[in-house]
Parts: C-alpha cells; structure tokens; sequence
C-alpha cells in the first residue's frame, strides 16, 4: 500500500530544507519535529518555520524537539557547513506560525499511534525517536516505514568513520537500529551519488519561483561552504534522498542488511557498521548464524531524477 502520511524529523539545515519541501509536496504531511543538530534546537525550529512559511504551508504543526544527545551535548560539527543559523545564505520569511505546546517526543507517539500507516522520515540526529520508542515500546512497529538519512557504509564525514546524523547521537543510533522499526537507510555511500554543482543549482533557480531562488541561494551557500572543506565542487543533497526513497522508490536500488552503531571505539564512534557480508534481496532467506537483516539499505540512485522531483516541487510553490 503506497504510504500517504508522514511527519519529518530535521534540524534545518540546507539540504533539509529540500526535504521539507519535497515531504509537503508528496505527502499529507501531518508535521515537522525538530531536533538539536545542524544548529541548536531553538534555531532549527525558528528555521523550521521559516521553511513552512516560504513554501506556502504554514498550517502544518511544528514540534521542538531535543536540544541535544541522550549522553554530553550538542556538538558544533553542523556549523562548519550550514553556519551558525543552521541556514547561512538567505534570509527566510517570518509569518505568523508558532511552535505548537507539544514537544517532539510526545508528538510523534500520539501522531504516529493515532494515524496507522505513517511514515517517519528522519534527516537529523535521531534523539526524539530514540526517547520517543523507550516513551512507547509500541512506536517503533507502528511506524509504517521510517527513512532514515545518516550512516554510512563506507566513509564518514564528520569523522573519517562516522557520518554526522549517527555520530551527533550514536545512542539514539543504536537505540533506533534495535528497535524492530522498519528502517530504510540513505547514508553517505548513496547520497554521494546525488549531489548537485553550480549547473544542478541553477537549473533550481531557472524554476522561477520565490520559494526557487530562496533554495538556490541556501544550496550555493552550502555547496561552497562544503566546497572548502572537501575541495568538491559537488555537495550531496543528503536528506532530500530519504524522503525520495518513499515518494518515488523507482529511483533506487535497495538490498536488504544489517547495521549496527559503533559506541566505543576511539576512531570510530558513531560509525554505522553495514554488514556487507551478507547483502539480502528482498525476501530471500537469511542463511543460518547470519545477523538477521534490520533495514533496507538503499544502495542506489538515479539522481537526475531527483533533480527532477526537486524542480517540480519548487515549481508548485509560490
Ligand atoms: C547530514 O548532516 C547534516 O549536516 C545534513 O543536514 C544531513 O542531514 C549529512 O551528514
Ligand atoms: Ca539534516
């Protein structure tokens, strides 16, 4: 059954802003949590807002969550990319959407718990979902597919083995990958495959659209920031991936896998460990004294046809 509902849990955060846009645009979106991570919890939901407001969606609830990791506290890794507003490089608009009562936590149970057949897409560290799921045994199943941008199965960024979504909360990781929950993950290994230069950029902008030239200003800002610090001239457009794996699967390639979080290694904590020992078609049986497949792992994309789904949602905005 195609999956209609859907609540996004983010810390914008250029790359999420595109997956807010597109998570508006392909689904009831039944409202954005937000989460410490790129910038702290008050700056992600002002920027939240500001998301809503620009793409002509300002009715949907905004829940703040977590301020920072289950254990220590924030760090400032998302600054180097996104800068000190979490969103360096435009200036959003202000209207008059306010934060709801309910925190995140408390939101995605009653939301999720209330409203069968919702999926959860995840683009930010995974702290609400973690205290969330320990909240409510029950919330993890009942997720009807939780898509999941962080991980990796092969380098890190924020360290050489540990990519940032994963490593800002390697508990909560662990938490999540434990729970039962069915877990698609985007991790770096796939969303290098999507990243966008100055051309992909202004192919955005040609939209013509406000909300079009807003999104290119924060993607240029992005790309150069990330530009000096990995020589690329190519930023991937992480998060907008993990909605694209709900809205149009056609796009991916997919095998099933297990992973878990490395907690305490010294080099390596936070690190995703993809067991590609065993790398499972969908429905194939798991071999005995393997580790039991716990996500989908999506190996694959056909990125120009997530430019495509980019273009088309900043063209139906305003
Ligand atoms: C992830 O970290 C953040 O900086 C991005 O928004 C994305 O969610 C990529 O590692
Ligand atoms: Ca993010």
């Amino acid at each position: 059954m195609p999956l209609t509902k859907a609540i996004i849990d983010c810390d914008p955060g250029h790359d999420d802003v595109v997956a807010i846009l597109l998570a508006a645009k392909h689904f009831d979106l039944l409202g954005v949590t937000t989460v410490g991570g790129n910038a702290p919890a008050w700056r992600v939901t002002e920027n939240a807002l500001g998301v809503l407001e620009l793409i002509g969606r300002p009715e949907v609830p905004v829940a703040r969550g977590a301020e920072g990791p289950i254990i220590g506290t924030l760090p400032r890794a998302g600054e180097r990319v996104h800068g000190t507003s979490g969103l360096d490089g435009a200036v959003l608009p202000r209207g008059s959407n306010r934060v709801i009562a309910k925190r995140a936590v408390e939101f995605l149970i009653d939301t999720v718990m209330a409203n069968p057949g919702t999926a959860v897409i995840a683009t930010g560290p995974l702290t609400n979902l973690a205290l969330a799921m320990r909240a409510e045994p029950r919330l993890a199943k009942s997720i009807a597919r939780l898509s999941f941008m962080g991980g990796s199965a092969t380098w890190g960024n924020v360290t050489a083995a540990a990519e940032f979504n994963a490593w800002a909360d390697p508990e909560a990781a662990h938490v999540v990958y434990s729970s039962g929950a069915r877990i698609t993950m985007c991790g770096l290994d796939l969303t290098r495959q999507a990243a966008v230069g100055p051309e992909t950029i202004a192919r955005f902008r040609a939209v013509g659209t406000r909300t079009a030239a807003v999104v290119a200003d924060l993607l240029e800002h992005y790309r150069a920031a990330a530009e000096r610090i990995t020589g690329s001239p190519a930023v991937p457009l992480h998060d907008p991936c993990a909605v694209a794996t709900l809205a149009a699967p056609e796009l991916f390639t997919f095998a099933r896998a297990n992973v878990t979080v490395e907690l305490r290694g010294e080099e390596t904590r936070g690190m995703t460990v993809v067991d590609q020992r065993l790398v499972l078609e969908e429905g194939a049986p798991v071999p005995e004294g393997m580790p039991r497949p716990n996500c989908r792992w999506a190996k694959r994309i056909e990125a120009e046809g997530l430019f495509r789904l980019v273009e088309e949602a900043l063209a139906a905005c305003p």
